[in-house]
């Protein structure tokens, strides 16, 4: 099943943006990456404690927007594949999910 979530041109490349979605009948928060043209989407929790991402709203990489980072203790991630490479969850990686790009609409595939 897919679940479109925004427009191409609603997330900066390179940006991010969070949404609420429903999988398996449960509210879930994920936020998708918009990098060098390609989307990328995970559920938004940390590996380490399970928090949140963001430092601000629809905030979720470093100030040169190269990697995901995590707010609480500055764990990085890498964008594509969500590998922790530096912080307290080194080889951790996030959550990802399937995204489909249809027409301009940016979709999960879940
Ligand atoms: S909660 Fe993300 S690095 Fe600690």
């Amino acid at each position: 099943m897919t679940h479109i979530l925004c427009k191409t041109s609603d997330i900066d490349d390179p940006g991010s943006k969070s949404f609420e979605v429903k999988i398996n009948r449960k509210t879930r928060s994920i936020f998708v990456v918009h990098k060098n043209g390609e989307f990328f989407a995970y559920h938004n929790q940390c590996p380490h404690t399970g928090a949140s991402l963001e430092w601000q709203e629809d905030q979720f990489l470093d100030l040169d927007k190269e990697l995901i980072q995590c707010a609480t203790h500055d764990a990085l991630f890498m964008i594509d594949s969500g590998e922790c490479i530096a912080g307290p969850c080194v080889g951790d990686v996030l959550q990802a999910i399937p995204v489909i790009i249809n027409a301009d609409n940016v979709e999960l595939d879940i």
